[in-house]
């Protein structure tokens, strides 16, 4: 992935918290291939160890536990803050967990990385579509004023203000990757609160019906996980000085619910059938990004639209299901 950058990461040191989770896992991954020298911290709450390749180094342990912290960021020029707790809905019955981990979570990355990292590192944090909150059908564009929705939405919007207070009163060199609903392989359809689209994979091929929140005419802008990874590599070799900004990491086109489900029976053969239920508390209505902002600063477009990426995210998940 973007041979391009192996320049910028051949050889130099790099931490990715929350590393041996969905969207992590990629990033470790495609950093790995680069010759980067990454190491990962994650208490491995919904990540898996599995999921890291060779020869990245794991450090098991919470954002919360500074030595663990000060381990896994020594030396790091990038430091890629993925580690968070991520359901909408579980934040509205967790709050004060959701706030704890997103938010005192980040100030202890960022503080363990001015002790420990390099001196001119910079931070590319995972941040989220969410802060928008309920805006009908506009595209959302990044001069909208923040309107979390639910406990995970605000932490995820702090974790935003943090960052940019320490670019001004630490010079940080720091990014927020605002990513829309992001999907792919190795994302955990075995929770009950895991994303759309590896939950309706799951249940389509062990035949189950599936359950639609809402009455399945809410959209979302579904965002292949090799474009976030890729926009998380271009944001670390960037050479702008970056001051905190909040950038769109999207496909750039919406899809409501009951469209994804026909595109999903057809690429997988069945007639799904499926039955509708309330719509959960903090969920929005629509989602759609423009991305202008990352096309502008980071050189960041989408390759791989949602057919080719349900093909593939289903062919893995179709895997996962004959080897279980
Ligand atoms: N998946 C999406 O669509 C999406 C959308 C917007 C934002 N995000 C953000 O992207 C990031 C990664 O999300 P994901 O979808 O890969 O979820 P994930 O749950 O697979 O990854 C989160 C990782 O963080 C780890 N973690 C949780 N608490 C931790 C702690 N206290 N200390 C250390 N590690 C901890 C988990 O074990 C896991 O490996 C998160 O910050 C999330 O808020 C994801």
């Amino acid at each position: 992935m973007l041979p391009e950058l192996e320049p910028a990461y051949r050889g130099r040191r790099v931490c990715v918290t929350g590393g041996a989770g969905f969207i992590g896992s990629h990033l470790v991954s495609a950093l790995v291939e680069l010759g980067a020298d990454v190491s990962v911290i994650d208490d491995l709450s919904t990540g898996r160890r599995r999921n890291l390749p060779e020869p990245a180094r794991l450090v098991a342990g919470s954002i919360l536990e500074p030595a663990a912290l000060a381990k896994a960021v020594t030396g790091a020029q990038v430091i890629f803050h993925l580690a968070a707790l991520t359901s909408v809905a579980e934040s509205v019955e967790r709050p004060e967990d959701y706030l704890q981990v997103n938010d005192a979570g980040t100030l202890r990355v960022l503080e363990a990385a001015r002790a420990a990292a390099a001196p001119d590192h910079r931070v590319v944090y995972a941040a989220s579509s969410s802060v928008y909150g309920d805006r009908g059908e506009i595209a959302l564009v990044e001069s909208l004023a923040p309107k979390p929705a639910s406990p995970y939405a605000a932490s995820k919007c702090a974790g935003e203000q943090i960052l940019s207070a320490y670019a001004v009163c630490h010079g940080l060199s720091c990014i927020s990757l605002r990513y829309f609903n992001i999907f792919g392989p190795r994302q955990q359809p075995d929770s009950p609160y895991a994303a759309v689209i590896p939950r309706f994979a799951e249940a389509l091929l062990a035949g189950r019906r599936l359950t639609v929140y809402g009455d399945g005419t809410q959209t979302r802008d579904f965002t292949h996980v090799a474009d976030a990874v890729r926009a998380n590599l271009l944001a670390g070799a960037s050479e702008r000085p970056l001051r905190g900004e909040s950038v769109n990491i999207a496909c750039g086109r919406r899809s409501d619910l009951l469209t994804l489900i026909r595109l999903m029976g057809e690429i997988l053969g069945v007639e799904p059938a499926y039955e509708l239920a309330p719509p959960r508390a903090g969920e929005v209505k629509h989602s759609l990004a423009d991305i202008t902002a990352a096309g502008e600063l980071l050189g960041y477009r989408p390759l791989v639209g949602l057919e080719k990426g349900l093909k593939e995210t289903l062919a893995y998940f179709a895997d996962e299901s004959k080897s279980s």
